[in-house]
């Protein structure tokens, strides 16, 4: 069952008018949201992560934060199976017509469509994943969730047609982020980001990431990193609410550092799978 516009429907039930303005402009936002156990994973920083992508469209807010909890649990609820990633959008409706400026009193699509969560395999997470590159050539608000997905589909699709997970961006010599990952870099013991701004997602999984880092007592700088310095790494890591913490093993054809899931990998891979087994499906404070 989803949730489209006050309804909880059958998918093939569920119809929006083929003049929303999310099929037309892609104007809308959206959200991916992890689910273990039937537990959100910090359900309240994905909300306050789409009040911040609506406020950036200037898009009102149909809910409150209170609302959207209650309507994610209620559709977590009406699934019959337990670990869940559940995708919610907001668009900017439809007017009836394709006119790009904001229309006046429309009501905005709401769609939350929940799917079985599918995290790495055992052998993606034993033996790492591939990955290409190339020029992050989207716009410069990448810190919206916004639906317009085409760059990133495009570079997700020519990854996959190279036997790759994902493909690293980069912009002006530094690295940004994954086309649907936040990346990680290790070098000598190590581990550097990128900061959260205008130029990446500010990833929910991310900040998980400095945490466990933090609790556990690993060195962690969060800056600027380029191109050359990416190439060179010791490990190289992709983050995200369903990829969790993937190792890449070889970046454009070449090996990143030994080629293998680094020490490092393994490590923070054990933290956060250790966090899931105990907070997350245990839907503790976390
Ligand atoms: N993508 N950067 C980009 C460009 C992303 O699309 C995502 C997530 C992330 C990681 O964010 P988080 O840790 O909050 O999942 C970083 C989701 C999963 C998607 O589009 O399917």
């Amino acid at each position: 069952m989803l949730y489209l516009n006050g309804q909880f429907l059958r998918p093939e039930d569920a119809k929006i008018s083929a003049l929303d303005r999310g099929c037309l402009f892609g104007d809308g936002v959206y959200e991916v949201i992890p689910v273990y156990s039937r537990q959100p994973f910090r359900l309240a920083e994905h909300v306050r992560r789409l009040d911040a992508s609506l406020a950036s469209i200037a898009l009102p807010n149909p809910h409150s934060a209170a609302e959207w909890m209650e309507l994610v649990q209620a559709v977590i609820a009406r699934q019959d199976y337990d670990d869940q990633s559940v995708y919610l959008h907001v668009t900017r409706g439809s007017a009836g017509e394709r006119d790009f400026p904001f229309p006046q009193d429309v009501a905005p699509t709401v769609l939350i469509n929940p799917a079985p969560l599918v995290t790495p395999s055992h052998e993606q997470k034993a033996c790492g994943v591939r990955a290409i590159s190339h020029a992050d050539f989207r716009w410069l608000r990448c810190d919206i969730k916004s639906l317009n997905l085409l760059p990133t589909v495009l570079l997700r699709e020519a990854a996959k047609r190279a036997g790759c997970a994902e493909c690293l961006m980069f912009r002006d010599g530094w690295l940004s982020e994954g086309a649907a990952s936040n990346i990680f870099v290790v070098k000598d013991g190590v581990i550097a980001v990128p900061p959260k701004d205008h130029l990446i997602l500010p990833g929910i999984t991310y900040d998980l990431v400095l945490e466990l880092a933090k609790q556990h007592g690993l060195p962690l700088q969060v800056r600027r990193i380029s191109e050359a310095e990416t190439r060179a790494a010791d490990e190289l890591w992709m983050t995200s609410s369903t990829k969790e913490i993937l190792a890449i093993v070889e970046l454009d054809g070449q090996p990143v550092g030994l080629g293998q899931v680094g020490p490092l990998a393994k490590r923070m891979d054990a933290h956060y799978q250790d966090f899931k087994q105990t907070v997350m499906r245990a839907g503790a404070a976390c």
